[in-house]
């Protein structure tokens, strides 16, 4: 049975009206028309992310600096005992029909992909989980985090998942574990090869932080931001390429092409973020022009979001500002992910806006520009990049502002 309202997918410029509370009370309400019974319905919020500093190094074993926004994926999920699974979702017809003892070894192209992907990776993380899930589950998705947009629905879909999963069968799994199977069902199941950062950013996040989150040693720390002096703005172009995913798993190939190349001069080297910028200025004649600029992008970003966290340390705003865009410039001249839409977003952002910095966010190719605002700002800065957009594209860009939020969680 298709769900009877579909929704539209969610905007930016949704307005977000009421408690999280209330809106997971409405779609408590829904899993319960489209599930029938009430009784065991358990709520979930899994939120998205922005990436501030530190583009395209997760996968090449760089720092990142990304935090999480507070619009995000709804869960609403009760246990069954048939051995039937069922995932519906707000936005979508089509719904996952399984059963436990026989779950798909294979995607099915469909959105229910994610969530299935974290169930199969939490059924062979553990040897007590398949019989703890047997009975089954319905579980109905919704929310109000834009898709394919930079902001990591995918991430909170699956770290969701995981966090959902892990509350109603008791499976204890440590929050490492949690994140590592969100990570294997985008990985190993839906076939993106993404880095780390996306489900740490989500299911580590802490209010008014950001996660300095180093990928080669996959250790973390939180490191407070002024939300004082600083607003984080977000600016949607509505553009969606359909090439994204094959562009993206493109340039982690040239990554480690890149890298293989290079390593033969840095006998120490395990990942490309480890290649200085001596060796590469003495050996990157090697590489073919493509993968020289990518290379040229990490070695130079690893340096940049070293010198961001510095200036985020120190409250130095006006260095961090200046990170943040030169990270989109090498990004669309280096690492050729912007389009001209998200150019526009941070030029109109910065030159007539006056924010500290913008950058694309997520892997590019359309989706979302982030920009670092002086508090207070936040208006002039919206109204310059809506009037750019709306003159050149007429229409204006979905708008919305953050202070980073917290990570997954069960709302009552
Ligand atoms: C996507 C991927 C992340 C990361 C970013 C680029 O969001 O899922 O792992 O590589 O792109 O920084």
């Amino acid at each position: 049975m298709p769900f009877p309202t579909t929704l539209p997918a969610p905007s930016l410029g949704d307005p977000v009206v009421g408690r999280l509370s209330e809106a997971l009370q409405g779609h408590r309400e829904a899993f319960e028309q489209h599930f029938g019974a009430s009784v065991g319905v358990r709520t979930f919020f899994s939120p998205g992310r922005v990436n501030l500093f530190g583009g395209h190094l997760d996968y090449n074993g760089g720092p990142v600096l990304p935090t999480a926004i507070d619009r995000g994926t709804f869960v609403a999920i009760r246990a069954r005992e048939d051995g039937q699974v069922r995932m519906g979702s707000r936005f979508a017809e089509a719904q996952g029909h399984f059963r436990t003892s026989e779950l798909p070894v294979s995607p099915r192209g469909e959105w229910f992909d994610y969530p299935l992907g974290v169930l199969l990776a939490l059924v062979r993380l553990d040897d007590s989980a398949p019989a703890k899930i047997a009975g089954g589950f319905d579980v109905l998705f919704g929310g109000n985090l834009p898709v394919g947009a930079g902001l990591s629905s995918s991430a909170s879909i699956c770290v969701g998942m995981t966090f959902a999963l892990d509350s109603i069968f008791g499976l204890e799994l440590d929050p490492v574990q949690r994140v590592e199977a969100a990570l294997d069902a985008e990985r190993g199941f839906v076939g993106v090869k993404c880095g780390i950062m996306d489900p740490y950013a989500v299911g580590f996040a802490r209010p008014k932080h950001v996660l300095w989150l180093d990928c080669k040693d996959e250790t973390f720390e939180h490191l407070p931001m002024d939300f004082e002096r600083l607003s984080i703005g977000v600016a949607d172009t509505g553009i969606q390429r359909l090439l994204a995913r094959g562009e993206f798993n493109r340039r982690v190939t040239e990554c480690a092409a890149a890298f293989d190349a290079l390593r033969v001069h840095a006998p120490e080297a395990r990942v490309l973020r480890d290649i200085n910028r001596t060796v590469l200025a003495e050996h990157g004649h090697e590489l073919d022009a493509d993968l020289l600029r990518r290379a040229t992008h990490v070695v130079e970003e690893v340096e940049r979001t070293f010198v961001a966290r510095e200036a985020l340390l120190s409250g130095d705003l006006s260095t961090l500002g200046r990170c943040m865009s030169e990270t989109h410039a090498s990004l669309r001249d280096r690492y050729d992910c912007s389009c001209e839409e998200l150019d526009v977003l941070v030029e109109a952002a910065t030159v007539e806006g006056g924010a500290l910095g913008a950058r694309l966010t997520g892997a590019g190719f359309g989706g979302c520009a982030v920009m670092l605002i002086a508090a207070g700002d936040e208006q002039r800065v919206s109204d310059a990049v809506v009037t750019a957009y709306e003159r050149r594209y007429g229409r204006r860009p979905p708008i919305a502002f953050f202070q980073g939020d917290e990570g997954p969680r069960e709302v009552r």
